[in-house]
């Protein structure tokens, strides 16, 4: 009797362990957990989500910011991939933009200035002489609407913005909405749109930090990278671009074979001296509209492999360059020079200014729609090349 019943107890123990790891296991999901507030008191809230693999990305509603993403190595060993912060408090200090969303215009506009239907518009100027990231009060630091988004291929949200006419500079008011999707084939999408009463310029972006052998440990140097493109847009000292589309062939910014971003980042070229590293636009290959593949990041110590696809017709390859050691981020990790790298994809900078650069103006009434695709896999050992487009 007494064995029966301890078989019972054991067999009941074992199902509902069983439940409730299949459960957690099983069903993507996302949960809201109030994550502190603002100065002037807004409310800010983090939001959990997690798809059927158990892969994790949370998300508050201050600048869009990924604080952390949490993806397994070649071992099923899941790792935060993201550099960020454990407090409200350190993203309010406003310093590099770890994991936000960027707006209204990624990357820079020359001495924060340009022209319009014949108008001037003066930009707020906060990089030097220069407009970077949207400005003083960028969309990174702006409490956004959020909401959690029923979908049947994933966990997602959806986060709002209305950036009124004269915001930063910029003319029109701007209704922006960014949908992250965590899917449940280890994708974190990020779907942008918006739209104007007047017409304006736009270029939105996601500024994460990534290290794929987990955020702190080191530096990301020995990443292999490969960029589906054949040109770059060098720049001026003030990090501007001349104009030019140079080739990438024969030069450092040259990653359409797969190569470690630390190979040549230290090569006496004008390029790398300017920006202290990488620092620059790439021109991606094919059509720019189409969800198409602008790089693979392949980390060989973890087997962990980071694929971006975009509709975007560049990508902005800054390899952490500025960071200097002064931050401290999660788990108390010091985030030394190159410990991440971000790839941004975007339009160029300075479109506004460059007549030769796909446009950024966003015409009254119509609809601004761009989708980046970050997707995380493993492998034993380096894929084979991708062919560029
Ligand atoms: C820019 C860098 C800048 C960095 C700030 C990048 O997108 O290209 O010049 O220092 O953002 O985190």
């Amino acid at each position: 009797m007494k064995t029966r019943c301890r078989f019972l107890i054991l067999l009941l123990l074992t199902l509902v362990t069983f439940g409730l790891s299949f459960e957690a296991k099983g069903q993507a999901r996302v949960t809201k957990e109030r994550f502190g507030d603002t100065l002037d008191g807004k409310g800010v809230d983090i939001y959990t989500l997690t798809n059927s693999h158990g892969v994790e990305a949370r998300i508050i509603n201050y600048g869009g910011i990924v604080t952390s993403l949490k993806v397994p190595d070649r071992n099923g060993k899941l790792d935060d991939v993201v550099l960020g912060f454990d407090n409200l408090d350190d993203y309010l200090k406003g310093r590099t933009y770890l994991g936000a969303i960027i707006g209204r215009y990624g990357n820079r506009i020359a001495k924060g200035r340009f022209t319009l239907n014949g108008v001037e518009y003066k930009l707020a100027v906060n990089n030097g002489e220069n407009h970077l990231h949207g400005g003083l009060k960028g969309f990174d630091k702006v409490v956004w609407q959020a909401r959690v988004l029923k979908v049947p291929n994933g966990a997602a949200m959806e986060l709002t913005y209305l950036s009124k006419d004269g915001e930063e500079g910029y003319p029109g008011n701007l209704s922006v909405k960014v949908i992250y999707t965590l899917t449940n084939a280890n994708e974190l999408k990020v779907d942008y749109s918006a739209t104007t009463d007047k017409d304006t310029v736009i270029n939105l972006t996601q500024h994460s930090y990534f290290n794929l052998a987990g955020q702190g440990n080191g530096d990301i140097l020995n990443h292999r990278l490969f960029i589906n493109a054949a040109r770059f847009t060098p720049t001026d000292a003030g990090s501007i671009p001349t104009g030019e589309l140079r080739r990438v062939r024969g030069t450092p910014f040259d990653f359409t074979r797969p190569t470690a971003i630390g190979a040549r980042i230290n090569q006496d070229y004008d390029q790398l001296k300017l920006g202290k590293g990488y620092d620059h636009n790439f021109v991606l290959n094919g059509r720019m509209g189409t969800l198409r593949q602008a790089a693979r990041v392949y980390e060989p110590t973890t087997g962990r492999v980071m694929e971006v696809w975009t509709t975007e017709p560049g990508m902005q390859l800054y390899t952490g360059n500025f960071l200097d050691g002064t931050l401290i981020g999660k788990d108390g990790k010091i985030y030394q020079q190159r410990y991440g790298f971000c790839l941004e994809t975007q339009h160029y900078p300075d479109s506004p200014n460059k007549p030769n650069f796909p446009t950024t103006v966003l015409r009254k009434g119509a609809r601004y729609h761009t989708t980046t695709t970050y997707k995380f896999s493993t492998a034993k050992s380096e894929p084979p090349a991708v062919a560029g487009g």
